[in-house]
């Protein structure tokens, strides 16, 4: 049974979750509409891992004696202003559920919940992949600049990284 703060804490998390699918997914769309296929076929694929990452929440909340809440959420940007500037959001918003997953793990610990504190720690080692993963992507957009060449060779390695099987 997790306590109402654990609960709490885990049904921030769905939302930030939820949040950041519906934002990738944006993103993806947008990417989309640019002509950039590869990018888009990838930010789908994220969005796609976010909205597992959630339900896998929704389901411990729930095993745990909690009540999972599905949350509205806010609508995303439609329009972004470059690749740069999206990978440089996306980066961002993993920082930011890096912290938030930090936090639940402090209540856990407050709380002496080593259950949920144990299924938190996939999420902590899935946010070094994930930040990891945005700085190389962050680093190649830079090294890049606004080479266009470089530009569609960028789109094809993401292809190619969007179509590896999923780590969920
Ligand atoms: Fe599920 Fe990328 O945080």
């Amino acid at each position: 049974m997790i306590s109402k703060l654990v609960e709490n804490a885990l049904n921030d998390q769905i939302r930030k979750e939820a949040q950041s699918s519906q934002f990738y997914l944006a993103m993806a769309s947008w990417a989309e509409t640019q002509g950039f296929n590869g990018i888009a076929m990838f930010l789908y694929t994220h969005s796609d891992e976010e909205r597992l990452h959630m339900l896998k929440l929704v389901k411990f909340v729930n095993e745990r004696g909690g009540v999972a809440i599905i949350p509205a959420l806010e609508a995303p940007p439609v329009e972004f202003n470059s690749i740069t500037y999206v990978f440089e959001e996306l980066l961002n918003h993993e920082v930011m559920v890096t912290e938030s997953i930090n936090n639940v793990v402090d209540v856990c610990l407050k709380e002496k919940d080593y259950t949920t504190h144990n299924f938190m720690q996939w999420y902590v080692s899935e946010q070094i992949e994930e930040e990891a993963l945005a700085r190389t992507i962050n680093d190649k957009l830079k090294m890049i600049g606004t080479d266009k060449g470089g530009l569609y060779l960028f789109d094809r390695d993401l292809e190619t990284m969007a179509a590896a099987p999923p780590k969920v």
